[in-house]
């Protein structure tokens, strides 16, 4: 797909990856809705690429934990995209929607309470069918759309130190690939982002449920900056590839995983030890 012209929604937008997409993004010509439950984060943003070019962004305060919050993001959005589009195909309303916002709340399934589980499932997971429940109608009415999440390579590895994010960032994945195999015959394009560490809240502010999560993810390999991913995945974006892995490093993990699944248990018990000590 083209980013000049099109009208994009990226979620989780207030900071750290998001913010870096959506700035990526009206770089090179999109308008934008950026999303997020952080009211000051995403009106910045919005005020900061208004002032670049006006009329080019608009702020939505959405708490996205609900199928209320979603339908209302998705209709929002396509209200302000259809008016201030300026594509060659301006009036179409959403042509990229970014699920991005998540959160790293939970450790091990003993400590990990009920609230978080569900937060984890809403936010990482429940999000993105909702929201793709509220774009699919007009996207298969038109036969184009395109759906990216962020996942994240502990959904094709694991996250040692956290039951619900390894959970449900696997599920993401999947969710993703049922979406680009039901319906990529029909025009919907879809792409799911999986990094390894990346230098933002979550990572540095202990958002991943115990520091030491963080510790494992940090000592994986490097850190990126979010707009290092961002520029990867407007590359990706561009070429329609699924699978978009900043950390190239992460499909030879995968690779050797899915070869010798027992070999990489022990490999990743190993690392456990290392960071938690004998649990
Ligand atoms: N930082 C990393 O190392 C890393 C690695 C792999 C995947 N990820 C994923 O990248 C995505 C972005 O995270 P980030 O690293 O930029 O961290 P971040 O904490 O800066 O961004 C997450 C954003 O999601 C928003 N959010 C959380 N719950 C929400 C809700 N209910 N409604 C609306 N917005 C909500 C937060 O307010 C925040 O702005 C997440 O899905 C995360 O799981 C991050």
């Amino acid at each position: 797909m083209e980013f000049d012209g099109a009208g994009v929604v990226v979620t989780g937008a207030a900071g750290g990856i998001g913010e870096a997409l959506a700035r990526r993004f009206h770089a090179l010509g999109s308008t934008v809705v950026v999303a997020d439950v952080l009211e000051k984060g995403v009106r910045s943003v919005a005020d900061d690429l208004n002032a670049i070019r006006p009329d080019s962004a608009l702020a939505v305060v959405a708490d996205l934990r609900s199928e209320e919050g979603n339908r209302r993001l998705v209709e929002t959005a396509h209200e302000y995209l259809s008016q201030h589009g300026r594509g060659s195909d301006a009036k179409s309303g959403i042509d990229l929607f970014f699920a991005n916002a998540g959160v790293g709340t939970g450790n091990f399934v003993e400590s990990t309470s009920e609230d978080d589980w569900d937060l984890a499932f809403d936010v990482n997971v429940h999000a993105h069918r909702w929201a793709a429940k509220y774009l699919l109608p007009r996207w298969l009415e038109r036969r184009r759309g395109y759906f990216c999440s962020t996942a994240s390579a502990a959904g094709l590895l694991a996250q040692i130190g956290s039951a619900p994010y390894s959970v449900t960032k696997h599920a993401a994945v999947a969710f993703a690939e049922w979406l680009s195999l039901t319906y990529g015959d029909r025009g919907v394009r879809v792409s799911c982002l999986c990094p390894q560490g990346v230098n933002t809240r979550m990572l540095s502010g202990g958002d991943l449920g115990d520091s030491r999560a963080g510790d494992v993810v940090r000592s994986a390999g490097v850190v990126l900056e979010p707009e290092q991913v961002a520029h990867i995945v407007a590359e990706a974006i561009l070429a329609e590839q699924f699978l978009i892995l900043p950390h190239p490093e992460v499909h030879d993990f995968e690779t050797k995983k899915t070869a010798d699944r027992d070999r990489w248990l022990a490999g990743m018990r190993k690392l456990q030890r290392r960071v938690f000590g004998d649990l």
